[in-house]
């Protein structure tokens, strides 16, 4: 057993120099924004919200807002080369380039973590229009993401100045249930995940409240390290992964290689019914990996007394794991890009603030056999 549970679990944090609201956005560079929204729209549920691009006046892109409940995703797309979002797909494939964040004071937020060490991607700015000013500044995180503070409490608009209102009355999603984002995951390179938790912790403001090693997390054939970093509020939770030595290669070095560098493995959406949301994904095309059907045979001795009935679950395929503190459900989508590299975790929390470790086993073996029909493990 070598999960180390951090001795203070409550995140309150008078002094939080970085005080986070949640995550405002999630930014997506890809090869065609239009097709994408539209398959988050059609097999996430998410609602048409905003747009910019020419008719807005950005010359060099287009970018599609999309949302359902609190979850907010951006599309964005170049419209020539000669461009740096045109050389990140060309370098990364599709992929999280932002992960936002809201603040009560962008301007504070950019000057707190610069002066702690912080690389800058943009000073503060004030964008205005007649729904009012959004205040954004921004820094980078690992590889090529970035992290945008976002500032809106003076801003009623649809989205924020640049955008407008973009809907298609004739198309209706339905929602799916997914709420918000729980965690976000970043992949980093041999060595890296102790530095970058050196960096949310010191130019953050997180606390490391779980850690898992090589032993928690491997199979017969391979292994990797994770330790989840939370803001000072307990709103935002980026869980850090770097691949360690297995026989085989390890997920994370297979995200790494045809990523072409760190980036974000998984954005974890919540929902209150995981049996009616991945019911309502599958049939809307969503993939999601499969644990064999021996998973089921001894879960209730494993997991306790649940709510759920266990066939629909075992029909689904969902992942049921418990802590101190209640249990979660989990269900992982297969990578949503042609290269194995992002995909979405489905979670619902009933009391357990953890991320699943009894079932890192069953899934890793699962990602495996992925691995292997790729010709990558
Ligand atoms: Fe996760």
């Amino acid at each position: 057993m070598n999960t180390i549970l951090a001795p203070d679990q409550s995140l309150v944090n008078a002094n939080d120099f970085l005080p986070l609201e949640g995550t405002d956005y999630v930014e997506f560079y890809v090869g065609n924004a239009k097709q994408a929204a539209h398959y988050y729209m059609s097999a996430f549920g998410f609602q048409a919200l905003a747009y910019a691009g020419p008719e807005t006046g950005l010359k060099d892109r287009v970018s599609y807002v999309v949302r359902q409940h609190k979850l907010t995703f951006m599309l964005t797309t170049p419209l020539r080369t000669n461009n740096p979002i045109a050389d990140h797909i060309y370098k990364h494939g599709d992929g999280v380039k932002v992960l936002a964040l809201r603040v009560p004071d962008a301007a504070l937020a950019w000057k707190e973590t610069t002066a702690r060490g912080a690389s800058s991607s943009m000073e503060p700015v004030s964008l205005k229009d007649e729904g009012g000013e959004v205040v954004m500044s921004g820094i980078h995180t690992y590889g090529d993401t970035l992290h945008l503070f976002i500032e809106r409490k003076n801003y009623n608009g649809v989205f924020m100045p640049g955008f407008r209102a973009w809907s298609n009355p004739l198309f209706a999603p339905a929602d799916t249930g997914l709420l918000y984002v729980d965690h976000c995951v970043g992949n980093v390179d041999w060595n890296q995940m102790n530095p970058r938790v050196k960096f949310y912790e010191e130019v953050m403001g997180f606390k490391n409240i779980l850690s898992f090693d090589d032993e928690d997390i491997s199979t017969e054939y391979s292994a990797l390290m994770s330790k989840v970093m939370s803001s000072g509020n307990g709103y935002v939770k980026f869980p850090i992964n770097e691949p360690a030595e297995g026989k085989k290669k390890s997920q994370v070095e297979e995200f790494l290689d045809f990523y072409q560098g760190e980036g974000v493995q998984h954005v974890a959406m919540a929902t209150n019914d995981i049996v009616k949301t991945v019911k309502d994904l599958m049939s809307r095309g969503v993939e999601f990996l499969k644990v064999p059907s021996s998973y089921y045979e001894d879960l209730l001795s494993r997991v306790g007394k649940i709510d759920e009935d266990l066939e629909p679950l075992r029909e689904l395929g969902i992942l049921v794991d418990r802590d101190n503190e209640g249990y979660l459900l989990q269900l992982f989508s297969k990578p949503v890009e042609d290269r194995p590299t992002l995909f979405f975790e489905i979670i619902q929390r009933k009391g357990a603030k953890s991320f699943g470790k009894g079932n890192f086993k069953a899934l890793f073996e699962a990602i495996e056999r992925e691995q292997e029909a790729r010709g990558n493990l």
